[in-house]
């Protein structure tokens, strides 16, 4: 479904946030905002606020904030189309539903593709326990009854067509039940893709069974065969039992492993919150995805090479996503099903809370390659260290591992500081050094004073239109600096364009992903004082003047380029140009 933005506008208006979130929780009026507990953490004194003019929430204890729709999708746990049918219903807002025949006719076959996985799930599941092998396995692998009830467990008859058969009896065509993926075409005919297996189902979030995984009962290959991608089965976009998992009232946290047998022999020993990736590769859709449901994520992948470059990748992404994420690690050769039941529910409980952040993760990788009690080795682990160290920000952090590791290490604190330093300056070098060294020569006072006076004019056309038009007649939105306030500035300016007004709520629907949602909410969790509105001139001379600055920084390095080309005349042109804007700097 899309939505334009005539409709996502119309959405915030007729919601207004402050009677929304007075829904959910108490707001207490105190000065231009409205107070209460934060609803996205654990609080004792109110620090989330809402504001009705700039229809936006922003929590002060863990900085989330955001519009309506950004309230709706984290409080209710929808994706943002779910948030924006949620709100139109509520404010009697009718949707299009228009739809064109090709649609139609896929959206019918989708919904006669997920019947007949249902029929064939139940098939499966029937067909188990009237065969002794199937069953012998189950048990043989200790699952319980009622568990492998509650996921679904069956089995595919060891036939060419039995199950074809069925699904044809029941009324469905060779054509639709090959769109399951659940029969396959061959010269002959068609014949049952799966064949004497232990069967999976994957069930979406829905409740329609999506696709199935099926194994073998003894060692023969493949030990794992899956439904194919399908109209209704996307892999990458996929997490098994997340449709058990977000049942979870009080949800923390949620577990990643590989397989299916590690979600369901966990899930007997009472560890409920945990999922399945399906295979190695983790996409930023499931990470996405998980990210609705818990911010902080436990990988707990096999502790083979393929699981643990698995592991690192999985990390990276979910920590683009803005999870918090650790790392379960398991003794080599175990996967958590083998874990637990060999070692027990404690034993696996122990390991969670021991388990690790990115950073520690990477240096008990690289640890793993050395021999401390050997000076050389020491060395050359120090040497790796300072270079994963160099790459966190704050000195706090890098602190602590450097204390962590001196004993063990028995290498002079002072020595890993300057090394780590050291490779803190190799990686400015290589990146952006243009910026940076524009940066340097800029007093860093200006800099926050430019950033604040950025601040204080988006808040104030975000507030006041006859200001907005006011300030864009002054200064262009590239006068800002580069990134999310040019970007603010820029959708200000566009409607001011057609004569409209547009809150700091509104703003948010033009910015694509969450961190910049996030970011742009920052930049209005700010109050306007009268006495700032007086002092709109002075802010926007302050931007103007740092972009005159900005520009012949950037004019100074062209021309310099000119004359080491030898390009005298264009040279020229660019001296001349400087020193015009040089007459307009104070
Ligand atoms: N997998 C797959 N195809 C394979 C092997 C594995 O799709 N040929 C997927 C399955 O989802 C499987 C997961 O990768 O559950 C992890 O594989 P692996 O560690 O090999 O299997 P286990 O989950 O340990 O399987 P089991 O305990 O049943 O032996
Ligand atoms: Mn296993």
């Amino acid at each position: 479904m899309y939505f334009s933005e005539d409709k996502v506008s119309e959405i915030i208006e007729k919601n207004d946030i402050v009677e929304l979130i007075s829904q959910y929780l108490n707001l207490t009026k105190k000065g231009k905002n409205h107070w209460g507990l934060c609803p996205f953490h654990t609080e004792k004194t109110p620090s989330f606020s809402v504001s009705l003019e700039k229809q936006l929430f922003y929590c002060f204890g863990c900085s989330v904030g955001g519009n309506v729709i950004t309230f709706v999708q984290k409080i209710e746990r929808l994706s943002y189309v779910e948030a924006l049918y949620f709100l139109a219903k509520r404010a009697g807002i009718p949707i299009d539903e228009r739809i064109d025949k090709n649609e139609l006719e896929k959206i019918k076959a989708k919904e006669e593709l997920y019947k007949i996985n249902t029929e064939a799930a139940k098939f499966f599941y029937e067909n188990i326990k009237k065969n002794a092998n199937a069953m012998e396995y189950l048990s043989g692998r200790g699952l319980e009854q009622n568990i492998a009830k509650k996921f679904g467990i069956g089995y595919s008859i060891d036939s060419w067509d039995k199950l074809n058969r069925f699904l044809k009896s029941k009324g469905y065509s060779d054509d639709l039940i090959e769109r399951t993926g659940l029969i396959v075409k061959k010269d002959k005919g068609y014949y049952d893709r799966f064949r004497n297996r232990i069967m999976f189902p994957i069930i979406d979030l829905k409740g329609n069974v999506i696709a199935f995984g099926g194994r073998v009962l003894d060692e023969s290959k493949p030990k794992y065969l899956n439904s194919p991608e399908t109209m209704i089965y996307s892999k990458s976009n996929s997490i098994y039992a997340l449709n058990i998992v977000k049942e979870i009232r009080g949800l923390k946290n949620i577990i990643v492993v590989e397989g299916y047998m590690d979600v369901i022999s966990l899930y007997q020993f009472g560890i409920k919150n945990v999922v399945a990736s399906l295979g190695t590769a983790f996409t930023k859709q499931q990470a996405r995805l998980l990210k609705r449901y818990a911010n902080e994520i436990i990988i707990a992948y096999d502790s083979d090479v393929a699981g643990q470059s698995a592991t690192l990748k999985g990390l990276s992404i979910l920590q683009k996503e803005g999870c918090i994420v650790k790392v379960l690690t398991l003794p080599i050769g175990m996967d958590p099903d083998d874990f637990i039941r060999s070692k027990g529910v404690s034993a696996f409980n122990d390991l969670l809370n021991r388990s690790y952040s990115l950073i520690e993760y990477k240096i008990h990788n690289a640890k793993k390659n050395f021999d401390l009690s050997i000076l050389d080795d020491r060395v050359k682990f120090s040497k790796k260290l300072a270079v994963i160290l160099s790459k966190l920000e704050s000195p706090i952090e890098i602190d602590v591992y450097i204390k962590k590791f001196t004993k063990e290490l028995r290498i002079n604190e002072e020595a890993i500081y300057a090394e780590v330093k050291k490779n803190k300056r190799k990686h400015i070098s290589g990146n952006n050094r243009h910026n940076i060294i524009s940066r340097l020569k800029k007093d860093e006072n200006d800099l926050s004073g430019q950033i604040i006076a950025e601040k204080k004019i988006l808040n104030i056309c975000a507030l006041y239109k006859d200001k907005s038009e006011y300030v864009f007649k002054r200064i262009k939105p590239d006068s800002f600096s580069k990134g999310l306030h040019e970007k603010i500035a820029n959708i200000i300016n566009l409607k001011i364009k057609e004569g409209k007004m547009i809150s700091a709520g509104e703003i948010l629907i033009h910015l694509e992903d969450e961190k910049e949602k996030e970011k742009a909410s920052q930049v209005f969790n700010i109050d306007i004082s009268k006495k700032d509105i007086e002092l709109l001139d002075i802010y926007i001379d302050k931007i103007y003047q740092f972009s005159i600055g900005n520009k012949i920084e950037e004019l100074t390095i062209a021309m310099n380029e000119c004359f080491e080309r030898e390009e005298k005349e264009k040279a020229n042109k660019i001296f001349m140009e400087i020193m015009d804007l040089q007459k307009k700097k104070k």
